[in-house]
């Protein structure tokens, strides 16, 4: 429990609610398989808050309607998920989020290694979710593999979705104990994307162009009203912008909980702590 008051209590007193001798250390960390916080009870407003979070209205269309996402080694659509969403049951979409498999064919490039340790009642709301969309726009056409990238996967230097959940299941970043179960848990599911499975940065596309995601060890640099406000805001509280991590936080973090935000930083200055 020490490590949450270093934030909390920082936040309560903050706040004016400084009564910190009335109150236990910390609330207990919460028993069972982590999951994200319920901001709201309504699973429909839960499964929404978490399609921002994890990105699925990032790589899907703001929408969710899906776009290009074809490159030189082949053809690819993010799927319209208002259509998906019409034409699969409540199970078959929740597979295709977790486990990157349809009834037909494994998906291409659809992070679903981010998402297989999802809590089921999460992923059940965010289906839920997807099922209030109305159909709107096309069905997009199948994907395409170029030569080149069939090559690549036959030579196991590429996955398909479904194979990358097999390859990843059992790999995150450090587990630093039960206090910091949930900060790893929200970074598994969604920062690792981009920092990369051990949050050393990110060494794909992304990484060539001069603006790497960092080691994300350089978050214990932050005090936590500027972490806050970067992920809130996109800036830091003297205004600093971060390159594309101040779009991906609006887009997706400004929908993270107080005690979300406040995990996820205890989580990684504990990790430069304990594995500088
Ligand atoms: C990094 C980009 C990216 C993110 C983030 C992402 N997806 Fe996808 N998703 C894709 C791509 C690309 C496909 C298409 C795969 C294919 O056709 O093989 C896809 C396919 C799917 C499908 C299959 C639909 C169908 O009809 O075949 C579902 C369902 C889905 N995504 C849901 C989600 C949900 C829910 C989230 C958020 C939890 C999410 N996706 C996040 C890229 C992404
Ligand atoms: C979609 C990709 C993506 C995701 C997801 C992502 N980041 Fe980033 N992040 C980046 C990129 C790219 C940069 C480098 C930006 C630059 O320097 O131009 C970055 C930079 C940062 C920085 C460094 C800012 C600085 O001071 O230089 C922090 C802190 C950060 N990210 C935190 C996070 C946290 C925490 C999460 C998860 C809650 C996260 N990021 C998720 C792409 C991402």
């Amino acid at each position: 429990m020490m490590i949450r008051r270093s934030w909390l209590g920082i936040a309560a007193v903050m706040m004016g609610l400084g009564a910190c001798s009335k109150t236990p250390d910390a609330p207990p960390a919460p028993s069972g398989p982590p999951r994200f916080e319920l901001a709201s009870s309504d699973p429909v407003k839960h499964g929404e808050r978490l399609s921002k979070v994890l990105g699925c209205s990032g790589c899907h269309a703001a929408d969710l309607t899906g776009q290009d996402w074809s490159d030189d080694m082949g053809t690819l659509w993010t799927a319209n998920l208002t259509q998906s969403a019409a034409k699969y049951s409540h199970d078959e979409l929740a597979a295709m989020i977790t486990a990157g498999k349809r009834a037909d064919r494994a998906l291409i490039d659809m992070p679903s290694y981010l998402f297989s340790g999802l809590n089921p009642e999460d992923v059940d709301s965010m289906v839920a979710y997807l099922k209030t969309l109305k159909p709107q726009g096309s069905v997009h056409p199948e994907p395409s593999m170029g030569p080149e990238l069939l090559a690549m996967q036959a030579k196991g230097e590429w996955m398909d979705s479904a194979a990358r959940v097999a390859d990843m299941k059992d790999k995150g970043p450090p587990d630093l104990g039960a206090d910091h179960a949930f900060g790893r848990f929200i970074v598994r599911a969604t920062c690792v994307e981009c920092h990369g499975i051990d949050l050393t940065g990110g060494k794909g596309p992304m990484a060539e162009g001069g603006n790497a995601p960092p080691d994300l060890r350089i978050v214990a640099s932050y005090d936590p009203q500027d972490f806050t406000a970067l992920m809130r805001t996109g800036k830091t509280t003297s205004g600093r912008e971060v390159g594309a991590m101040s779009e991906f936080a609006q887009r997706r973090y400004a929908s993270f909980t107080d005690s979300e935000i406040g995990a996820v930083r205890d989580y990684l200055v504990e990790l430069a702590r304990h594995d500088p």
